[in-house]
């Protein structure tokens, strides 16, 4: 989960979270080169007091600036492409959970093992045990088997939802009268916090998510 003055991304729990965190550092290391060089020439320019009366026009360097910058962005637009399909790559889930949104909390239905179904409400501030975080801990966690691969079905009852676990790499909205579908892969144990973040209604901010994550034998 996220702590105090942590400003990058979560940790992550899923192979499909380490390949969104690669793809964030190297977007960022392009957006870094291409600041620093900018703004270095700008600088320059900017203290420069040489100008070249006969310079009108410069045909090569305009075609290198027009067309480098377009082979920049493939090297953004691929890898991106890459995840984006990466992330909706549905490889034989060994489970289904499956998760209602409601005006405010999550209901879920693991309908693998004789239709178990829960609802999920945020613990309020002062019912709050000395080690449980606030705005973010439930009453009943949603347990999961790590090392397997879980598919998750999103839903709403009323409004637009939205499932979002930073740490496993997961969003999914979930919208009335649809059925949204994703997967994970949890890799290790722990708990893995998420809130809704779909702006549904006057609540919205007291709807968490926690993930239980178990090795299979205890699950
Ligand atoms: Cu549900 Cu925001």
């Amino acid at each position: 989960m996220s702590t105090w003055a942590n400003l990058g991304l979560q940790d992550s729990a899923s192979p499909l979270m380490e390949q969104l965190i690669f793809f964030h550092d190297h977007a960022l290391l392009i957006l870094v080169m291409i600041t620093v060089l900018v703004g270095y020439l700008m600088f320059m320019l900017f203290f420069n007091n040489y100008i070249n009366r006969f310079l009108l026009h410069g045909q090569l360097i305009e075609m290198i600036w027009t067309i480098l910058p377009a082979i920049i962005l493939l090297f953004i637009a691929f890898p991106s492409l890459r995840l984006l399909y990466l992330l909706d790559e549905i490889n034989e889930p060994s489970m289904t959970l499956k998760s209602i949104g409601h005006q405010w909390y999550w209901s879920y239905e693991y309908s693998d093992f004789n239709d178990i179904e829960f609802d999920s409400y945020m613990i309020p501030t002062n019912e709050l045990m000395n080690d449980g975080f606030r705005l973010l801990d439930v009453d009943n966690r949603v347990i999961l088997p790590m090392n397997s691969q879980i598919r998750i079905l999103v839903t709403a009852a009323d409004v637009i939802h939205s499932w979002t676990i930073p740490a496993l790499g997961v969003k999914v909205d979930g919208t009335p009268g649809r059925l949204n579908q994703t997967n994970f892969f949890i890799n290790r144990p722990g708990l893995f916090y998420g809130q809704c973040s779909e702006i549904c209604g006057a609540n919205h901010s007291f709807m968490p998510i926690v993930i239980e994550s178990v090795p299979v034998n205890y699950f």
